[in-house]
């Protein structure tokens, strides 16, 4: 007897589609093929509709003291709006100050994470590297977190790696199979344009993007790219935006050399026009929002493979949160100082319905690419396949079912987050998730929530080699 069977769902997987029931038992997929209703205690019939391995979200900021702001979610209240998403895994960063042990560090994250609905990692934090933080990342390895952050830019925030520290944790990382993880924008471009802005008193939210151009980013990216291949191993560049970087990125591709690229929801959805808006500063992000044609040069990087994971980049904060530095005039508006406003923008729920719409329904990439970018290659390239990203015998029972016909119109109320305001007001999706599985319980379904806090286990990953050697997913 099965714990589950899915019926008449069409099963989708990076590459292909298949009509097909899944049977499930003890959290784990134990079965592909055909069945009858007797043989299981609870049937989901998804007729009509697709099946997906649970969405992976490698790159979300939640509890974070970040520039001074917490975030505005829970890690559990995090995970409750990531199931309304279809995502089952998510990983998170340690914090990191100077003096702290990166491992430790971790470690006290995978605490605060436990009371997740869903299933949880952690990435480490490198801002600096001597003896004892480079030994932090054998012991993170075994850990079952081989992945590492550091900015190429924040350093007046006190969070950036520097050259020299980007190398050696890059040849640390080669040594004992870890990735390297790095937000690409170049600190000096950046100070430089920002204490032009504040010579001509101009700090307005129109200007910070204009003080963190596509150079900005496509300097630090080939920067990346460079020590890597100096080095001779992989990395992941996060949150990329536009074809300068992507053409890099394309170059090394075409050599076989392993930079796997992400982009997120937001730089193909949201455009840099928000800036000229009075509550402008909800969209303040780095890298800055876009234009419209740069969205569209994404969106080749999506379909020609040069860009393999999709990740959010959620920072849920809510207007008090993103405004805690501003200043009011005399008619109680904000005054605009870019310097003073947190960074980051909600997305991790609407993540999978903005790649369907836009992507899917509005025939720019197949389903099955999809799959991939929100699932399949994240699994792959974190180190959590095939645990995690297909639907496969023995692989966990984390799976999604996707109504490719349902429409929704994005406002704060459709969301399941703790803020007053969607920078997508108004958007008509069209294919949204409307069941999510985790470990073979359903804990989305007809909009209800049926998940538990703490329910969630901790991800063990470990990098394939075949992923630090050569760009091949
Ligand atoms: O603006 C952003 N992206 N804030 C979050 C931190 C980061 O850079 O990823
Ligand atoms: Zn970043
Ligand atoms: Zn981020
Ligand atoms: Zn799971």
């Amino acid at each position: 007897m099965y714990d589950l069977i899915i019926k008449n769902g069409k099963l989708v997987y990076d590459s292909y589609t298949v009509e097909n029931d899944l049977a499930v038992k003890d959290g784990k997929i134990v079965q592909i093929g055909k069945f009858s209703d007797d043989q299981a205690n609870k049937i989901v019939d998804a007729t009509g509709k697709y099946v997906f391995p649970g969405g992976v979200e490698a790159h979300m900021h939640c509890m974070a003291p970040f520039q001074g702001a917490l975030g505005a979610n829970t890690f559990f209240e995090q995970s409750v709006s990531a199931a309304y998403g279809g995502v089952t895994t998510f990983m998170d960063f340690a914090n990191m100050s100077r003096g702290q042990s990166p491992f430790e560090q971790v470690k006290a994250r995978r605490k605060e994470m436990e009371e997740s609905a869903i299933d949880y990692s952690v990435h480490g934090k490198f801002i600096e590297a001597n003896e004892y933080t480079l030994k932090d990342i054998d012991k993170l390895v075994d850990y079952g977190t081989p992945t590492f952050k550091m900015f190429m830019t924040y350093k007046k925030e006190g969070v950036m790696a520097d050259d020299e520290t980007i190398l050696q944790v890059f040849r640390k990382c080669k040594e004992v199979k870890g990735l390297p993880m790095l937000h690409c924008e170049s600190n000096p471009i950046a100070e430089n344009n920002i204490r032009e802005c504040e010579e001509k008193n101009d700090l307005s939210w129109v200007n910070f993007a204009k003080c963190k151009p596509i150079l900005c980013e496509a300097e630090a990216f080939s920067r990346a790219v460079w020590f890597a291949k100096y080095v001779d191993t992989g990395i992941i560049v996060v949150h990329t935006t536009n074809k300068e970087a992507l053409d890099v990125a394309r170059e090394a591709h075409s050599k076989g050399f392993p930079v796997y690229v992400e982009t997120g929801p937001h730089y193909l959805t949201l455009f840099d026009d928000l800036y000229e808006r009075e509550d402008g500063y909800l969209a303040i992000c780095s890298p800055p929002l876009r234009t419209p044609k740069q969205a569209e040069e994404l969106w080749d990087g999506i379909k020609d493979k040069t860009i393999s994971l999709i990740g959010s980049d959620d920072c849920t904060f809510d207007v008090d949160e993103k405004s805690m530095f501003l200043e009011k005039d005399s008619e109680g508006k904000f005054i605009q100082d870019f310097r003073k406003v947190v960074n980051g923008l909600s997305g991790l729920e609407v993540r999978l319905p903005i790649m369907l719409s836009e992507g899917v329904n509005k025939g720019r990439i197949s389903i099955n690419d999809v799959v991939a970018l929100t699932s399949t290659n994240i699994a792959k390239v974190y180190g959590c396949f095939p645990q995690k990203g297909i639907l496969a015998v023995g692989s966990d029972a984390d799976i999604v079912i996707v109504d490719m016909d349902k429409e929704v119109t994005l406002n704060k109320d459709v969301l399941h987050n703790n803020i007053s305001y969607c920078l997508h007001e108004g958007m008509k999706i069209k294919g949204y998730p409307e069941t999510t599985i985790s470990h073979g319980k359903i804990i989305v379904e007809d909009g209800k929530f049926y998940g538990e806090k703490f329910a969630g286990k901790f991800v063990e990953r470990s990098i394939d080699q075949n992923i630090i050697q050569k760009f091949d997913l």
